[in-house]
């Protein structure tokens, strides 16, 4: 009876394109603009990109798809779903890891999320542009190793994300990203024109075009596997909670392969609006993380209208991140919703500020509290490592495999919405059941330091 209520009660995307744009919006993040060029700049450009794309093609989509039809099918949050489909069973603790991955993901997102907020304020006041282009290295790790400023951002980072979600799918993250998302794109096209038509461009955009394998290697490969998890969202179960508010009548295969791509598309962008303008100037391309916080004011500050342009980039950053923030924190605030009948405001203020508390220690840990390490890892790197490459391939590893296997094939061709005869249902299963769990077991055993290169 409690169950059949609850049913009724959940809440449910307004329109398709509504569903799209809040996934597109987690997939679309920090993982794009800040991770995704660093990457492709230090493992060699676009030999990189065309592995990174066959593992988005083979594993990602097929993945994608798998968590969206495991929360359509059942309607429940992360850890739900897979009680749901196999009661008595332990597949729940995917959600479980899910949760943890969110709580521990969200932490530091947050952290980098205030830096680029706090670069939008020092873009628009000038102050940015008035460093000199060799101390920009200097004056960012002054800021991030500074034990207030830092954190004074993130709390108002946090602040927003959670004022969205607590106001729910519909009228907070539907709508948010109904407006986020579309100016996003207006954004990151108008970068784009202005790195493309610097004088120079030319190099940036054949060091994204014209591959050269000889600079892969197989970490390259493993890199480009574990970042595809990270990009598209995936191994944390928030395409299972946002798929749990879709509409019975959407076409998840349509919906998934959509989603990826928009977020593949908006990398290589990323790339396109990043990369011509670094070598159009001299800069180096594997500046590493500091890429866009060291390299790119440097750069803004050569370029004519460079501060316009400046107020642009950190603005898509933190918008992109904020779209993202909200779908992280809403996996584990669906799970206590749940689980403890909480209502949705209590459950998004005290998960939200719990997060909040734990991203402090990371934000330390890059200044003041520099001394203390995790396994020989800083907290901030800590979190990250046992979420980014411990936590989410495992996650998409158990949901591969609950789907490929546990589901039956009948079952997961009937929620995901393909049929056995169709050259797609035999190919997603193939992925669900041999590909991805493969190639997923080799990243870890690589991460782990079980395979060496
Ligand atoms: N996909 C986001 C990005 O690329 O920045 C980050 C992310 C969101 C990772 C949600 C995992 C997740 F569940």
């Amino acid at each position: 009876m409690s169950q059949g209520l609850e049913q009724q009660a959940r809440e449910q995307w307004k329109t398709r394109t509504g569903f799209m744009l809040a996934s597109m919006g987690s997939a679309i993040g920090l993982g794009n603009i800040w991770k995704f060029p660093y990457i492709t700049g230090e493992n060699g450009g676009a030999a990189f990109i065309i592995v990174y794309l066959i593992c988005i093609a083979l594993i990602g989509i097929p993945i994608m798809l798998a968590e969206f039809a495991v929360g359509r099918n059942t309607q429940k949050d992360a850890v739900g779903s897979f009680r749901e489909l196999t009661p008595g069973k332990p597949w729940f603790i995917t959600g479980i890891f899910g949760v943890a991955a969110a709580f521990l993901i969200l932490s530091f997102y947050g952290v980098v999320a205030g830096w680029a907020l706090s670069y939008t304020t020092k873009a628009m006041s000038g102050d940015l542009l008035a460093i000199p282009a060799d101390q920009m290295g200097d004056a960012f790790g002054g800021f991030i190793g500074n034990a207030l400023s830092p954190i004074l951002w993130q709390t108002l980072f946090m602040a927003i994300v959670i004022i969205v979600v607590v106001r729910g799918i519909k009228e907070g993250i539907e709508k948010w990203n109904k407006i986020l998302m579309p100016t996003l794109a207006v954004l990151l096209v108008i970068l784009v024109i202005r790195a493309v038509t610097l004088p120079g461009a030319g190099e940036g955009v054949s060091f994204l075009l014209s591959p050269d394998f000889s600079a892969l290697n197989a970490n390259a490969i493993l890199v480009a596997l574990g970042h595809a998890f990270f990009s598209l969202s995936l191994g944390m179960g928030t395409m299972i909670t946002y798929g749990s508010y879709v509409p019975k009548n959407v076409n998840l295969p349509t919906a998934a392969t959509g989603v990826s791509l928009a977020d593949t598309g908006f990398a290589l962008l990323a790339g396109l609006a990043i990369f011509p303008a670094v070598f159009a100037f001299g800069m180096d391309p594997g500046a590493g993380p500091g890429l866009i916080f060291v390299t790119l004011p440097a750069v803004f500050e050569m370029m004519p209208f460079g501060q316009f342009f400046s107020v642009l980039f950190f603005l898509l950053i933190s918008m992109a991140a904020l779209t993202s923030a909200i779908s992280i924190l809403e996996v584990p605030v669906a799970y206590f919703m749940r689980k403890f009948e909480w209502t949705r405001k209590k459950a998004t203020w005290i998960i939200g500020t719990i997060i909040f508390l734990f991203g402090i220690p990371s934000s330390l840990s890059l200044g003041a509290w520099g001394g203390f390490t995790i396994f020989g890892l800083g907290f901030f790197d800590a979190v990250d490592y046992l979420a980014s490459n411990i936590l989410l391939p495992l996650g998409g590893l158990l949901t591969a495999l609950f789907v490929g296997w546990a589901l039956g094939k009948q079952k997961s061709l009937e929620i995901g919405g393909l049929s056995e005869a169709s050259v797609w249902g035999k190919l997603w299963i193939l992925s669900l059941r041999f590909v991805a769990p493969v190639l997923i077991l080799l990243v870890m055993a690589s991460v782990l330091g079980f395979l060496t290169f």
